[in-house]
């Protein structure tokens, strides 16, 4: 009975110990959601848990061999033990239980993570190799930066252009997959004004580690007025625009702009010449060429290349977008 009483004693004292130490060590960023509150919660009973199974393992274990270790000049065999009804019970009945808790936990958690406002911010997130892109439908305003009023849910609606993408803004905890044909929602409700960078959580190709973004959470008057200066900023010259669409869009990482061979046919001296095509036609590439190409790329696919390679940027891509990227390659002579 000693025995037992010290064990109990040594597991509650370490427990306490490892956890001061895994919560001293700093696991999370900082909390810049409500979401994050009650996600931090869970995490935090888990590592209380953590700390005691962790403990109630090693100390006895510890324990055990240093306590119950062959002494000095003993020969014989332990003593013998078969079955224990009332210990497996309760090996088997506790984790039952713990895990059912934990469930019920989880799900409740979940329901109020993904709670509706209904006027919530809506958002559409495009991403693609490698850009994020939001489009706030309600003001007509796109832009490659997210800008979130403080204290105000927002719905992002999400799309990928090519592959599997994720958002993922570690002070917010929560992330979504951004998949190819398939919109998904993550609902977020920032909480503290600040910087943040999102990353992309999905392996995604090789620029894949460098596919973040910034994401301001600003004060309502601030966002309001980012609002009026994106609808009013004068707008730069069309092939000035087209060039920071071509890198803020990753055009540039399959299409030189100095002739050399990359995944996808190089815009020097493009615009204007003569295109052979996989189908054996030749073609001008004039700007109805040019716009087919960038908003329906796998209709008139160049000799030499592959259809389904390029993304569809029809969704991505307005018609002055585009017109400006027109712009732009024709400039590269
Ligand atoms: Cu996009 Cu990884």
């Amino acid at each position: 009975m000693k025995r037992y009483v010290t064990i109990l004693v040594l597991v509650i004292v370490s427990t306490f110990v490892i956890h001061a130490w895994l919560v001293g060590i700093g696991l999370f960023p900082t909390g810049a959601s409500t979401q994050s509150v009650i996600i931090d919660q869970l995490f935090h009973v888990h590592i209380w848990i953590i700390s005691f199974l962790f403990s109630l393992i090693m100390v006895t274990l510890i324990y055990s061999v240093v306590i119950f270790r062959r002494k000095k000049g003993e020969t014989g065999e332990g003593a013998h033990l078969t079955g224990n009804s009332t210990l497996e019970i309760a090996w088997t009945g506790i984790p039952l239980m713990a895990v059912l808790v934990l469930a019920f936990v989880g799900a409740t958690t979940l329901g109020e993570i993904r709670a509706i406002d209904p006027s919530a911010l809506q958002v559409r997130v495009n991403a693609g190799q490698w850009f994020w892109q939001y489009q706030y439908p309600e003001y007509g305003v796109t832009s490659t930066e997210l800008y979130l009023p403080v204290s105000k849910q927002v719905n992002l609606q999400m799309t990928s252009v090519d592959v599997i993408h994720s958002f993922w803004v570690p002070e917010f905890r929560v992330k979504q997959d951004l998949v190819p044909g398939q919109t998904t929602e993550l609902r977020v409700t920032p909480s503290l004004i600040g910087v943040y960078k999102v990353r992309c959580a999905e392996l995604c190709g090789l620029r894949h580690a460098y596919m973040e973004g910034l994401v301001y959470v600003v004060s309502q008057t601030d966002f309001d007025n980012w609002i009026l200066k994106q609808q009013s900023a004068a707008p730069p010259s069309p092939e000035l625009r087209g060039q920071q669409l071509a890198s803020q869009y990753g055009c540039t990482n399959c299409h030189s702009i100095d002739g050399s061979a990359m995944n996808g046919p190089t815009w020097l001296r493009l615009a204007g010449s003569n295109v052979e095509l996989t189908d054996g036609s030749t073609v001008v590439a004039d700007d109805d060429y040019l716009r087919t190409s960038i908003i329906s790329p796998n209709t008139q696919v160049v000799m030499g290349f592959q259809a389904n390679v390029m993304p569809d940027f029809s969704t991505v891509l307005d018609q002055t977008m585009v017109e400006s990227l027109i712009a732009y390659i024709k400039t590269l002579k």
